[in-house]
């Protein structure tokens, strides 16, 4: 090998895709690559890009433009540099990226991962590749694990892909044809990787896909569900929290829900988007249900865990979209009373149903019923974060805050919460209690002060001396 290669990887869009550029990440250091922070003296920059709008995609283009300026100072000074576009984008314009941006050497879409060191290889030594084939072999059986070293530098919480692709294809929504049809991951192989992860001082794991709850891989005893795999999951040493991205209301078994009343390392927050409040939009957008059935949902899982809260994604200006169909929409954050959100304007996507229709609306509504809705759930997050205050509960402290002393952690509902507290308590769980809230994080205190953790036979004196 000739020395260390450097690469460096930029990921775009969702959680998937973090996970997909450290595995990339992984897999080139078995390679001799070592990840480096900046482009600049990268061997080996790697784009993971994202397709879902069209802003979205756009930033690939402009991000090749300042990679063409580095790699071309390279080659003044006699250095190689290979140039990737992986992820979504890649998928679903293969050599085209290559025709708009020739300073591309490789395009390859998310199942072909782990030939990466291969195609480098051959880009290298050949000139340009696009491979955005849906292979036969499982590429998470031939992609590296993290070492240790990586998981520790990662942080005490990580990602887990469990699942991938869609079937559901919602009209507005590119995911099936980038990512392909439902896989799920081997419940042995999920189960290895949790364990690796926690035995290198990961405390919570969050199981993600892009139809997460719709998963059904393969156990010892025929196809698990979800649930069954997150009873698994949380037997693992070492796993306090466990959390799971992005569902689908129509996937919520009973099982399911029921998890959220047996698990407690299973927290009580889920992301559950529903798009709209207006069931004609959800009907045009081919969601399968109704805003009553949304609803019910979530009572169902507030009866099994009543201090369950939820996250939502919506989408505003789907085409046909009036503004009765948009009050609907404003009136659901309200009755679900979301502790946070995401908010998009629609935007056509190239080969998906929506876009052909001819009911599109102007840009103006778009950006205008955007910020109302932003508003709203802002206010929302605001009044639930407010709810907090005076609450006791646990947080997995993950690193240093702003303030000398401080650390910050997160709340069982995602929020970072700001605590004085010794840097020991770094990925461990600790009962805070809130006493303010700011937009988007909480401010709390200890509620047990040092002494921290009570060893087992100090704990037994103590019970006797509190009898006595
Ligand atoms: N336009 C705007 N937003 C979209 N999303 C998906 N497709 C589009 C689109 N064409 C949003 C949905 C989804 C989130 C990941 O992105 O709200 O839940
Ligand atoms: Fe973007 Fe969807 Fe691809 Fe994630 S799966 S990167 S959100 S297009």
């Amino acid at each position: 090998m000739s020395g260390t290669r450097k690469l460096h990887i930029k990921s775009f869009g969702c959680q998937m895709n973090v996970y997909d550029s450290q595995r990339m990440t992984d897999t080139m250091a078995r390679e001799g690559y070592a990840e480096a922070a900046a482009p600049d003296d990268a061997d080996l920059i790697v784009l993971n890009t994202c397709h879902i709008r069209e802003k979205a995609a756009e930033k690939v283009y402009s991000e090749l433009g300042r990679i063409r300026r580095l790699k071309e100072d390279a080659a003044r000074d006699g250095r190689k540099v290979i140039v990737a576009v992986a992820g979504c984008v890649a998928q679903a314009e293969g050599e085209e990226i290559i025709r708009r941006a020739p300073v591309v050497d490789l395009v390859l879409g998310p199942q072909n991962y782990h030939r990466l060191p291969d195609l480098v290889t051959r880009a290298a030594r050949d000139g340009k590749i696009v491979d955005t084939e849906f292979p036969v072999e499982d590429k998470f059986a031939h992609l590296a694990p993290a070492s240790r070293a990586a998981t520790r530098a990662r942080g005490v919480t990580a990602f887990v892909t469990v699942q991938e692709g869609c079937d559901k294809f919602c009209t507005f929504c590119v995911v099936p044809y980038t990512r392909g049809a439902e896989v799920s991951r081997p419940v042995a192989q999920i189960v290895d990787e949790v364990a690796r992860l926690a035995d290198a001082g990961v405390r919570e794991v969050t199981l993600i896909g892009q139809n997460v709850n719709a998963y059904h891989g393969e156990g010892p005893d025929g196809a698990w569900p979800l649930a069954r795999l997150l009873h698994r999951v949380a037997q693992v040493p070492g796993i306090a929290r466990l959390r799971y991205a992005t569902s689908h209301p129509r996937d919520m078994s009973d099982d399911l829900v029921a998890a959220h009343r047996d698990l407690p390392a299973l927290m009580p927050q889920l992301h559950l988007p529903v798009q709209s409040g207006s069931d004609r939009i959800l009907a045009v957008m081919n969601r399968r249900h109704t805003r009553a059935d949304y609803l019910d949902v979530i009572a169902r899982l507030k009866d099994a865990r009543p201090d369950m809260a939820f996250s939502s994604d919506f989408i505003v200006g789907s085409p046909g979209e009036t503004e009765a169909d948009f009050a609907a929409t404003l009136a659901i954050v309200g009755e679900v009373g979301y502790a946070g959100a995401f908010s998009f304007k629609y935007s056509p996507r190239p080969g998906t149903p929506a876009a052909e229709r001819d009911d599109q609306v102007d840009e103006a509504a778009k950006v205008e019923r955007l910020a109302r809705l932003q508003a709203e759930i802002d206010r929302n997050q605001a009044a639930f974060n407010a709810r907090c205050v005076g609450r006791s509960f646990d947080v997995l402290f993950e690193k240093p805050g702003r303030l000398p002393g401080q650390l910050v952690g997160r709340s069982p509902y995602l929020q970072p919460v700001n605590v004085m507290a010794p840097a020991s308590l770094i990925g461990e769980l600790a009962a805070v209690t809130i006493t303010r809230a700011g937009p988007n994080s909480l401010f709390g205190e200890l509620a047990h002060p040092a002494p921290h953790r009570v060893a087992a036979p100090e704990l037994a004196r103590l019970e006797t001396t509190l009898e006595t």
